[in-house]
Formats: C-alpha cells, structure tokens, sequence
C-alpha cells in the first residue's frame, strides 16, 4: 500500500525529496522568509530597510551580509536569509514585520477536455482582447520548440508587458506566444550547472499549453488521445517563471517568481504547486496571491493530489480560486489476456503495442530473488527483489506496486500490477503495464501457478466511453479547509485525469530513465492539470469582461458551475460548487463581489491583528472596532459552508450576502432553494428585483436545522433564477468531530 501511494505521487506529481541539513538547532543557519507586506515605494530604501534589519538581528556584519539570499521589492516587501533560531525570535519581535517562516519546498501536483466542457474550437471569442491577455505560469519551464507555443499569427506582446525573457543554456528564446520566460533558483542545494528557464521535466509545458496552447490538429501520444491539443484561450499569451527544479520548488524562488509576475503586467496566475497547509503569512503563494488580488490579477491553483482523505485540500486562502480534479468521458482501457483466453480491462496509459501474440508469465513469488531477506516482499517488484534469469523475457505480476525502470533493467518484458484500491486514474510506464483488480490478480497466480507454461499479452491502450461523468478524481484533496473553517474548498473542479497537452522532449514520457520515448505531447493526470483549465476559463471570462474584478471572476465561474453526475461521498468538499463550465460563466447574472474591506473583516475574524494586518491591509484598522459578524459571513463568497462541532448543538446561522446585477437591465430573481427534508433554509427576501446593471441587493440565508447527530455533513444549495440565469451557491454543512 505504502508502495502505490508512492508510485501514485511521483505520477502524479513528479515527487520531490527534501530535507533540512541536520544539525544542532541553534547554530546551524536556516533559510528563512521573512515577510513585511506592501512593497516600498523605492527598491533601494527596501534593500536598506532589509540590510537594517538584517544588521540588527545579526551580530557580525559581515555574517548579515552573507546571511542575505534575495530581497523582493516589486510588488511585496520581504527578504530570504539564512538566519539563527533566535534571530528569528527578534525578527519577529520588529514592528516592521508582519512574519517569519522557514523557507520549504513545496511539491508540484486536452483535446478532449475543452470539448467535454462544452467548448468546441467554434467558440464564441474575443480574439482581440484575448490576444492581450497575459497568463502568468509558475512552473518547471517551458519547452518552447512544442508545437504548441507556435507564435504564427500572433502580434508583439501588449504593451503592457514589462518582462523579459532570459535566453540561457539550451533555451533559444521566447516568441510573441511566450513572450516572457524566467528562472529562480536563490534557494537551491544542488546548483543547475546551466539554469535556464527551458521545460526538462514536462510539467510546466503541459500546464502552460493547456491554458493558452495553440490549435495543432492530429496531436497524440502515440496515437492515444488524438485529436486537436488546444488550449482554453489560445489567442492569450504565456508568461513563465520557473522557480521548480529537480528537487521540488522553493518558496524563496516561489516568492521571487510571484514578486516579477505582478510587476511585469500579467492577468492572471496559475500555479500548480503545493505544500502543508499554513497560516496565509506564512505561505508564498497565499501572500503572493494576495498581493495579486489587490493589483487585479486573479490566482488560480490547484488543490493537491492529497485525496480522497479530507483535511488534505491546499492553497485554501479565500482570495485563491482553489481547483480539484474531475474525471473526463474519455479514460484509458489496456487490455490484458491470458494463454487460457481470459480477458482483463486494466487500467493505463500503454503506448506500446505487443509484438508477439502472448509472453511468457510470472508471479514475482515465483520470480523472487533467493537470497531476499525475510520481511522483503517480492510482491513490490521493487529493486532487488527479483531473480534477473527469472524474469528475462517474461511479463511479471506484482502487487500494490512495481520499480518499471528496475523490471525493464533485468529484462522484464512487462508487468500487470493488482490493486487492492480501485484507481481511476491511468498511468504511464517505461514498459507495457496496467493496474488490474486485486480479485482478478489472485485469478491470475492461480492460473500461473496451475499452468506449465504461464501466458499473457498487454496490448495498447485504448479510449473508452464513460459516461458516469464528470465524477470527483480519487486523488483529488478534499476539504475541510484547516486554515480557515468558514469556507469550502477547494472552490471548483475541473478536468485532470488522462489530460493530453504539450510535453518536454528532454524528459522521457514516463519520466524514467529507462524509457527512450520522448514526445512533444504527454497524457498526464493530478490536480496540476485541472487547475490550468480554471485559469483559462478565467482568462475567456475576462475577454468579455475586461474590467470585472478577480472575485467576480471567480464567482461567475463558481455559480455558472454544473453538477457532477457522481455524487461523491465528500459532496462539496470534494468538489465546492462544481465542475466549470466557461461558456454560461460568460452570463452569470448576478455577481459576488468581495471588496477590501470584507477581506480585513475576514483577517479579523480568523485572528490576524495588529502589525500583521496593518501591513497586511495598508490600514490602520482595529478589529475590535469592527463588529464580529461570525466568520461564516465575513466575505461575500459564492458558497456558503458552517462546520459544527458538536453534534448535538442544534443547526442555526445566518449567510449575509450581496450580489451585483451583470445580467438584464431589469430582471427579477426568485430564490430556489434545494435542501433536505431535516433543514430549514429561508431566505429573505424571496425575490430580488432589478431597475439597473451593478446594482446591488442584499439578502440573508436562514438555516436552521436539528443537531446532526451521526450525519456528518449536509448538502443543499440557494439558487436566485430570473429565468435567463441560474445563479447557484453551494451550501454544505459539515460536523468536524
Ligand atoms: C543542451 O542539450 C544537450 C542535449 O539536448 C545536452 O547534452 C547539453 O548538456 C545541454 N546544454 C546545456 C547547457 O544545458
Ligand atoms: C538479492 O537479495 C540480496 C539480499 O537483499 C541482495 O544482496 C542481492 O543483491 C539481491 N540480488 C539481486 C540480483 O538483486
Ligand atoms: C503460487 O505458488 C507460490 C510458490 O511458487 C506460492 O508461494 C503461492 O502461495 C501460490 N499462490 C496460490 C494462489 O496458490
Ligand atoms: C482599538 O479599539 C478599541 C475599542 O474601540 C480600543 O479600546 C483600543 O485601544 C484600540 N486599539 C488601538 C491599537 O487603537
Ligand atoms: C453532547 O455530546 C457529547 C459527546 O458528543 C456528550 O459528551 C454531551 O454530554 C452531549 N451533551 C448534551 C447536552 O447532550
Ligand atoms: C445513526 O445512524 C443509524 C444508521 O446509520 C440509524 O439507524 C440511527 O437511528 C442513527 N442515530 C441517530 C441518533 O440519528
């Protein structure tokens, strides 16, 4: 088991080692962040200003000096040193700061999807303003020379634009498609011998195509997924920063990435990067994001690939559109048959087709390394475990996992791999394989074991129809948020099983070493794949809206969301108020904007006060001047979340929101409300009538209800209908024992 969750991770989200160099705590010198909110507005007096602070914590000079890794002055204010335990203390103590926080490594998490979510290549678009839109990618690089990043057609940048393009080592330069390109590598421990910002991993070409890829008919991987590799928003440009390497992604990078994309003039931001779950202070991607917010750029990331566990869901700050992954109509079927002619649908991504009619089988039991000591299962298929001359030329079956770089290296021809947790998504190997049932492996060693001469034969994937979608993927982080319990995340699902986008020839298409394939296109999953299509839809929402801001977006996409045909278990926390559905987020109706003053409420109730939110919010305010609400209320967010925990305290709140007219002049929205039986949901009042665009109501969402007792979770939903729109916000009431 331990074994799969590996293997799963590493598929899904290139899995990174970290760890801190051991020493004695407090004279060994750390990385550290440390945070001071609004960016000054001289670059030399903040340098000054981190110098200052630096010399003051720091006894020797020269040490402060050293100590010093990178300042960001553009569009935040805060510094990386490497400092001492009780350095840290001190900085924290300054009035001028708003936190301190050790520097981590946080881990990075198709044709057929932008038609599966109803938007064909005959769109309706705004190619002019969707030409001057700037999407922001923070990533592993970019493997430009894909098809994908074809600039044909397209003018100069917008002007805009204020990056640059770093033209370093193999990376030739960038195009009027990508039209900027940086790297980050402050904080690595293993310096790149020639850093530059090209793609060697495949991640952040993948992401980045999906967002604004060009249209390239007949794409595949190897003839699997073939159809047109296109992005959401293909007439908009890409900007990447890559701040991930080999070993993962650093926040000390992460924050210099997000410090030159806000100044440099981009739209939007998409990141499909994650770690633990901390206050937003102490997150880059959160202050980051927030600092995004307030310049208009709205932050797109994905949820992490922690599911189906709850409490597993990240980058949760209110102001992120956090993004799951669904699962498509389209998955991929291998088919495995044995010598006596039984057939199996196993489950991967298999290029290969098989060249003779059937192979030779094994079991790994039967194929075990003699001399493996006691508590060394074979059944892993991992280094050693196996007896080379045993599995030469053999198809070999595992369980629960499978080393396909180290079954390839001892001759191993293939390998059927039994599960005991079903998975749902496919993934692909360095040599022909597939995830099968745990019911249908123990058939399979059972007729191995009873067989002189064992057979099978894996043949090519093949697309299947499924039309039990969209359903929530398993992998998926689900939520409850832990950071803030007043709202659901993640916000939204959308796409990230068996995605087909562009791919890094300088990475093999399995990522092992072993496999020789290397492809301009890849089928990848993981909630990294899914957050790139909410960024698009993001992106289209704004070429027809240009001056809507990130929360409006957000919204539109949020209400407009469609319903999974699979209810999961975890209803809302697995999937927040849907699956997008960019086209009706065009026409929304009605809007839940969030204004600067709801945010600092918000700060308030979760605790944040004195210097922090000063800074945080440029203001002085008190929270004690402002009245508590309950947290539940303080932003007018789009879903609507009470989490309990008792479970006989009786149900009972109160949802203040306000919502803005961007439908019909006049119109006149009724509330329909979907709830179970137990519950009582009024709302106040019942109709909303219009006289005039942006106008804004206000209403109140009364829930009253018994205690849950052993339930523990509620789903309903209020949705305001003029006839013309559906403006649909999740309820979702969660016992948290
Ligand atoms: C450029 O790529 C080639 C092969 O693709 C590789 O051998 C070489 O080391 C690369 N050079 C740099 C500077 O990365
Ligand atoms: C077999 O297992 C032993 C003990 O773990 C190990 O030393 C040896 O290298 C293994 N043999 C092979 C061929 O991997
Ligand atoms: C198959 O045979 C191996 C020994 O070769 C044995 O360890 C295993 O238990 C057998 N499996 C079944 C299902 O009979
Ligand atoms: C904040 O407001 C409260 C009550 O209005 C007051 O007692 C307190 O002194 C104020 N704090 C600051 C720092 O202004
Ligand atoms: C509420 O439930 C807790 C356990 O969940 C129990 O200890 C407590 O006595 C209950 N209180 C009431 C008033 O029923
Ligand atoms: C708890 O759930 C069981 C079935 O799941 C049900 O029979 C029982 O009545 C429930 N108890 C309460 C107190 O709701």
């Amino acid at each position: 088991m331990v074994r799969i969750c590996m293997i799963t991770l590493f598929l899904l989200a290139t899995q990174l080692h970290w760890s801190f160099t051991h020493g004695s705590s407090d004279t060994v010198r750390k990385a550290y962040i440390v945070y001071m909110g609004e960016a000054l507005q001289s670059k030399a007096s903040a340098i000054d200003l981190h110098h200052n602070l630096l010399s003051s914590v720091v006894k020797d000079d020269h040490i402060a000096q050293q100590s010093k890794i990178y300042s960001y002055t553009k569009s935040f204010n805060a510094f990386a040193a490497n400092l001492l335990p009780q350095e840290v203390q001190r900085l924290q103590e300054n009035e001028n700061v708003v936190s301190v926080f050790p520097s981590k490594m946080q881990k990075l998490h198709t044709t057929r999807s932008w038609d599966f979510l109803g938007m064909p290549q005959s769109v309706k678009r705004n190619h002019q303003i969707e030409s001057n839109i700037i999407v922001a990618v923070l990533d592993t690089g970019i493997y430009i020379d894909a098809p994908s990043f074809d600039d044909k057609g397209f003018g100069p940048p917008p002007s805009k634009w204020k990056g640059t393009c770093q033209v370093r080592g193999n990376f030739t330069g960038c195009n009027n498609k990508v039209i900027g390109a940086r790297f980050y590598n402050y904080a690595s421990t293993t310096p790149h011998p020639n850093p530059s910002p090209i793609d060697e991993d495949g991640h952040g070409s993948h992401t980045s195509s999906t967002i604004a890829g060009a249209s390239i008919a007949g794409a595949s991987l190897y003839g699997l997924a073939k159809g047109t590799a296109r992005g959401g928003v293909p007439s908009a440009r890409i900007a990447m920063y890559k701040v991930c390497w080999a070993d993962g992604c650093n926040d000390i990078d992460l924050m210099a990435g997000l410090d030159d994309a806000i100044n440099d003039g981009v739209d939007f931001i998409s990141i499909s990067i994650g770690g633990d779950s901390t206050s937003y202070f102490d997150n880059p991607i959160a202050i980051g994001a927030f600092h995004a917010m307030k310049k208009g750029i709205l932050t797109t990331c994905s949820a992490g690939n922690n599911g189906p566990s709850l409490y597993s869901v990240q980058n949760t700050a209110p102001w992120i559109l956090t993004v799951g992954a669904s699962g498509m109509d389209r998955q991929f079927r291998t088919l495995v048959k044995l010598g006596n002619g039984i057939k199996i649908a196993g489950l991967s991504i298999n290029t290969f087709s098989p060249n003779k009619q059937m192979y030779p089988l094994t079991t790994a039991v039967k194929a075990a390394n003699g001399s493996l000591e006691q508590d060394h299962s074979p059944w892993l298929c991992d280094e050693g475990s196996l007896d080379a001359n045993k599995v030469k030329g053999k198809i070999v079956l595992c369980k629960e996992g499978l080393i396909q770089d180290y079954v390839k290296q001892i001759g191993g021809l293939g390998a059927i791999v039994s599960l005991q947790q079903q998975s749902d998504t496919g993934f692909t190997f360095a040599i022909p394989a597939a995830f099968i049932d745990t019911n249908v492996g123990d058939k399979i060693e059972i007729y191995v074991n009873s067989t002189r001469a064992p057979q099978a034969v894996i043949y090519k994937s093949t697309a299947v129809h499924n039309a039990a979608t969209p359903f929530v993927a398993s992998f998926s982080s689900r939520g409850p948020n832990t950071i803030s319990s007043t709202i659901i995340k993640p916000d939204i699902v959308a796409p990230g099983i068996d995605i087909l986008a562009a791919y890094s020839k300088l990475s093999s298409v399995s990522g092992d070493l072993e496999d020789n394939r290397f492809d301009v296109y890849n089928i990848i999953s993981g909630t990294s794949m899914a957050c790139p299509h909410v960024a698009a839809a993001a992106a289209y929402v704004k070429s027809f809206h240009p001056n809507w801001s990130p929360a409006a977006i957000k919204s539109a996409l949020m209400t407009t969301a469609s319903e999974l045909k699979i209810k999961d278990v975890q209803a809302e926390l697995a999937y927040g108020a849907g699956q997008i559905d960019p086209v009706r987020a065009l026409h929304p109706g009605l809007i839940y904007d969030v204004s600067k003053s709801d945010y600092i409420r918000f700060l308030c109730n979760e605790g944040y006060t004195g210097t922090a939110l000063k800074v945080f919010a440029e203001e002085n305010t008190n929270c004690s001047s402002i009245p508590d609400i309950g947290g539940h209320d303080a932003l007018n967010y789009p879903s609507m979340y009470l989490q309990l925990n008792s479970a006989n305290s009786s149900i009972s709140a109160i949802f203040h929101r306000t919502v803005t007219n961007v439908g019909l002049k006049k119109a006149i929205y009724k509330a329909i409300v979907k709830a179970p039986a137990t519950l009582k949901v009024t709302v106040v009042p019942k109709e909303l009538a219009f006289s005039h665009l942006y106008e804004k109501k206000s209403f109140m969402v009364v829930i009253k209800g018994p205690p849950l007792n052993n339930i523990s979770s509620l789903s309903a939903s209020l949705e305001w209908n003029d006839a013309k729109h559906r403006v649909k916000s999740p309820i979702h009431i969660f016992l948290d024992i």
